[in-house]
């Protein structure tokens, strides 16, 4: 797949409602976009199919936060001080560029992000590495604060907050509320799903980088004594793609041999990678092209004990779209201290009081999207034009509905049969063009089934089921269409 295969997919995704950059009939600020029609069902249908996999399937709590948090919270989670990305500026037409990703960008070279300022200017000097926009020279090396500070209130020096720069830090600072409102008992998990903000210096690769962006973040709180879990039993023989730090290959493991061979010390957080690539996998991402990283030391967030970043192959190289921590009792124990609140839980199993230890995953919505119509995309020279092969399960829409010709009282029964339809599935409806027309245009959005209202219908209630993938077609009775369609999703 080419460069050129992901902007014709970026041009798609405009002119079929997917997204688009936001308030583009202005100058749009790079970093913003908005989701069309069908983005907004395929975005919600990964949420659900997300919020199925880590909140319903496990028996956990879900919360809703605001997006304005008090600038204490963000001195406790270390963010005010900690949450910054080195940066350089061209001296000539100031356009600022990142650092870290201009050197890897360059000279193919990958410098953690948290390299001293000193060590950065030193390659970029020794590279020779000049501005990409007009070859300027680049200033310093500076640290730069990538959260959105606001004034809460009529005046400048009202109270100063922040968009909060990931979910997480409500699910910490409510953790005791829902310790207590849902009795809960470790391990469980607190997630949420929404919007996370960042003022990234180069926002790029439309969704991949953006300024504002969907996070769903699960916080698992755990007794670290305790290594074994019950799930883990079922699920010890399935097998990852780990990159382990230091090395350059990727090893295929089962979940026991990283317990075995000490890589993760907890059968919980063993279980979660493997529940995180199959979830992957059921989006319709190929077991082959999901890796997951162990973080280097020095790349590691400031929060983690250690980390994976779980990365998806695409055109555009490996992409980052989950990162795993073991956040430790970091974030748990700094809230205790600045809010002054005593945030330890007893433990009925093990009968004692302690600040539970966290197991992070953090799934970026928008790159997931992105990166399943990557892998969704399917060049078909034979069929004469390109579809998104989607999932049944998260497909935007599922169903097409067609009379085969609008006369002969075809368009009457077809919409009889829509209305049936779009009770339980999410469908549309076309009477213009040829059927091929309509064919080519269901899946271009990566319409999975097509149901066509022909002569035949009117004689004995049977429709034609197109399957977008292989384009057979098979028929079936009106009456039995709905169980026929719950069936293939
Ligand atoms: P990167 O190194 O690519 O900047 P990150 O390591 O800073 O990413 P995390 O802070 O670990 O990312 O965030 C967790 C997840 O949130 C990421 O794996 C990604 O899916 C998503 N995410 C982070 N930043 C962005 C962004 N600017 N735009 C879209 N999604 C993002
Ligand atoms: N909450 C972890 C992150 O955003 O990276």
């Amino acid at each position: 797949m080419s460069n050129d295969i992901v902007d014709n997919i970026i041009s798609i995704a405009k002119r079929r409602g997917f997204f688009y950059q936001s308030a583009e009939i202005y100058k749009p600020i790079a970093g913003f976009w908005d989701y069309g029609p069908l983005g907004v069902l395929l975005k919600k249908k990964i949420e659900e199919e997300w919020r199925r996999c880590f909140i319903k399937d496990e028996g956990f709590f879900e919360i809703e936060g605001s997006n304005i948090m008090p600038e204490k919270v963000f001195i406790a989670s270390g963010h005010v001080k900690g949450f910054s990305d080195p940066i350089v500026q061209c001296k000539k037409c100031n356009s600022f560029y990142r650092a870290d990703k201009l050197i890897q960008e360059k000279k193919g070279v990958f410098v953690p992000e948290r390299t001293s300022l000193e060590e950065f200017d030193r390659i970029i000097d020794k590279e020779n590495i000049k501005c990409p926009s007009c070859s300027g020279e680049l200033s310093k090396t500076r640290f730069f604060n990538m959260m959105f500070k606001l004034n809460v209130g009529p005046t400048e020096d009202s109270e100063i907050a922040y968009l909060r720069p990931e979910t997480c830090q409500a699910i910490f600072v409510d953790f005791l509320q829902v310790f207590r409102a849902m009795r809960a008992k470790l391990p469980f998990g607190i997630a949420q799903i929404g919007r996370s903000f960042r003022n990234e210096i180069s926002p790029r690769n439309a969704l991949l980088r953006q300024r504002e962006f969907t996070q769903a973040e699960l916080e698992i709180f755990l007794n670290p004594k305790e290594k074994e879990f019950p799930k883990f039993e079922k699920m010890k023989d399935y097998k990852i793609n780990v990159l382990l730090k230091g090395s350059e290959k990727v090893e295929a493991l089962s979940l026991e041999e990283l317990i075995e061979n000490g890589i993760v010390e907890h059968e919980l957080v063993a279980y979660y990678l493997g529940k995180l690539q199959q979830f992957l996998n059921t989006l319709g991402i190929p077991l082959n092209s999901i890796r997951f990283r162990e973080q280097e030391e020095d790349e590691k967030p400031f929060y983690a004990t250690y980390a994976f970043d779980c990365e998806i192959a695409t055109a555009l190289g490996w992409v980052e779209i989950v990162a795993n921590h073991y956040r430790g009792s970091y974030d748990l124990s700094s809230h205790s201290k600045f809010s002054g609140k005593d945030l330890s839980i007893y433990d009925e199993k093990t009968k004692e009081k302690l600040i539970p230890h966290v197991w992070e995953i953090s799934q970026g919505i928008d790159r997931t999207l992105f990166c399943v119509m990557l892998h969704a995309y399917r060049i078909d020279p034979q069929r004469g034009w390109d579809y998104f092969s989607f999932s049944p399960r998260i497909a935007p829409y599922t169903l097409g509905v067609f009379p085969l010709i609008a006369r002969d009282g075809l368009s009457e029964k077809a919409r009889e049969v829509f209305e049936m339809l779009r009770k339980e599935f999410d469908c549309f409806y076309d009477e213009s063009g040829s059927i091929g027309k309509r064919y080519a245009r269901a899946d271009e959005i990566g319409v999975p089934f097509c149901i066509t209202i022909d002569h035949k219908t009117l004689e004995d209630n049977t429709v034609t089921i197109r399957n977008r993938d292989t384009t057979e077609q098979i028929r079936v009775k009106i009456s039995e269409l709905c169980d026929m369609i719950r069936m293939m999703k």
